[in-house]
Parts: C-alpha cells; sequence; structure tokens
C-alpha cells in the first residue's frame, strides 16, 4: 500500500563532479521497485535532475513565498529548481539554526502548498532516551512539526536518533520499533485511519549496506533516510536494492 521510499541526504556534501554518483545510480536502478530520492545541496538541485529516475529533493526552505530574507530558500524556488521533496526540521537543524517544532511546521505548510513533499525529521538525544523520554519527545515534535494540510502525498516522517546520526550507532530493531509503531499510531488518531495509515515513515542514522536489510524487516519501517552511505552509488544501491527485496 505504501510506496518504499529510499531517500539519501547529502548534507553540506557534493560539488557538480558528485553528480557522476547519481548517474551511476540511475543506470544502476532505471526501473526501481522503490522510490529514490536524493537531496544534494541546494547549489545541485537544476543538475542533479537530469538523473530520473531519481527524484531530488532539497534540505531547508524558509516559511515565506519570497521577500527579504538574505540567503534563505522558498518552497516555489526549490520547485522551480527542480525539486519534488524537502528535508525539514533535521536534527543538525533544529540544533544549529535553533529551528524550533513551530517553525518546522510552518515550512512544512509552505512546502506542500508547493506540492512538495515534506520530509519532517524528528528524534531524541541521548540524554533522553536514557531518561526514558524518547516517546514523549517524538509526540511533541510529531504533534508540533506536522502541519494540518498533510496527506499520504505529501508528508513522510523521519526517525532520526540524534545519537544514532553519523555515529555508527543503530537502535535495537525493537526500538526502532516502538518509536515507528507509536508514530504510526498517533498519525492514525489526529488524522484518520486513512491518511495515518498512508503516510510513509522513514528511518535514520547510520544506516548502511550492512545493517540495512535487517532494519527494513521492522514493522512501519517504509525505508531509510541515509546520510553519508548515500554519497556513492556503491554504498546506496545495495540499500536500495535491500529495499526493494523487502
Ligand atoms: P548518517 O546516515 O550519516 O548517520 O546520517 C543520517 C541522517 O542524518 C540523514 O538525514
Amino acid at each position: 500500500m505504501r510506496r518504499k521510499l529510499a531517500a539519501g541526504n547529502w548534507k553540506m556534501n557534493g560539488t557538480q563532479a558528485s553528480l557522476a554518483e547519481l548517474g551511476k545510480l540511475a543506470t544502476a536502478h532505471a526501473a526501481p521497485a522503490v522510490d529514490i530520492l536524493i537531496c544534494p545541496p541546494a547549489t545541485l538541485i537544476t543538475a542533479a535532475c537530469a538523473h530520473a529516475p531519481i527524484a531530488i529533493g532539497a534540505q531547508d526552505c524558509h516559511m515565506a513565498s519570497a521577500g527579504a530574507h538574505t540567503g534563505d530558500i522558498a518552497a516555489a524556488q526549490l520547485k522551480d529548481a527542480g525539486a519534488t521533496a524537502v528535508i525539514l526540521g533535521h536534527s543538525e537543524r533544529r540544533d544549529a539554526h535553533e529551528e524550533h517544532s513551530d517553525l518546522v511546521r510552518a515550512k512544512a505548510r509552505a512546502a506542500q502548498a508547493e506540492g512538495l513533499m515534506a520530509i519532517v525529521c524528528m528524534g531524541e538525544s541521548l540524554a533522553q532516551r536514557e531518561a526514558q523520554n524518547t516517546l514523549d519527545i517524538i509526540g511533541g515534535q510529531l504533534a508540533g512539526s506536522i502541519p494540518d494540510s498533510s496527506t499520504g502525498e505529501n508528508l513522510v516522517v523521519a526517525y532520526e536518533p540524534i545519537w544514532a546520526i553519523g555515529t555508527g550507532l543503530v537502535p535495537s530493531l525493537d526500538q526502532i520499533s516502538e518509536v515507528h509503531g507509536f508514530i504510526r499510531a498517533r498519525l492514525e488518531r489526529r488524522f484518520g485511519a486513512g491518511v495515518g495509515r498512508s503516510v510513509r515513515l522513514l528511518y535514520g542514522g547510520s544506516v548502511k549496506p550492512d545493517n540495512a536489510a535487517d532494519i527494513f524487516t521492522v514493522p512501519d519501517v517504509d525505508g531509510a533516510l541515509v546520510g553519508g552511505a548515500s554519497l556513492t552509488a556503491a554504498d546506496f544501491s545495495p540499500i536500495i536494492k535491500a529495499l526493494e527485496a523487502v
């Protein structure tokens, strides 16, 4: 029912030369059984769009549609550049740019209004997990970050425990299952079963070729949001294949 999604977040990595990796991916996955999305830096979005069937997304947008916001990019501009999706509320932005859930929700609303798919990220810190506050934190971020305008087409939720990002640490499959099940239940409660069950839920945080297949067995894991291992076709391709094999 939910089409699987293998999404890559290049973060602040990549130049024109990196587009060769997209070429390799597109050749290796000419007719994929899952959706493939790469979110390169904004400088590469338009050039990256030459590599169908890989969809291209952005990593942030402004909540306003235009105006005096030096250095920011509006959702309409991302769409104009060729993006079909945008990552919002990544923990690196929540942390380094002090983005709170209200702002993330406003950005997600702006993205959806332009027809972009908002990939809204959330996750707990290690201290919050150790204090057994994970579900409270996720519940708060879900309630605060997701706009009422959300549907199964224009919203994806990514669960990314902060302590698992770029560390090689991965939660147990039970821990992932608990959080994804919780997110699913909350979405169904808020939006009803139809929409709630159609929103795709991604796991992110140190997903690699050697652990992807196990992670993809977890119920309500509809794919992954991959950082470091999305930078090369050699690493990302086996993750895509693991998702196709589910
Ligand atoms: P890593 O896969 O490098 O841990 O990054 C995950 C992430 O933050 C994706 O948004």
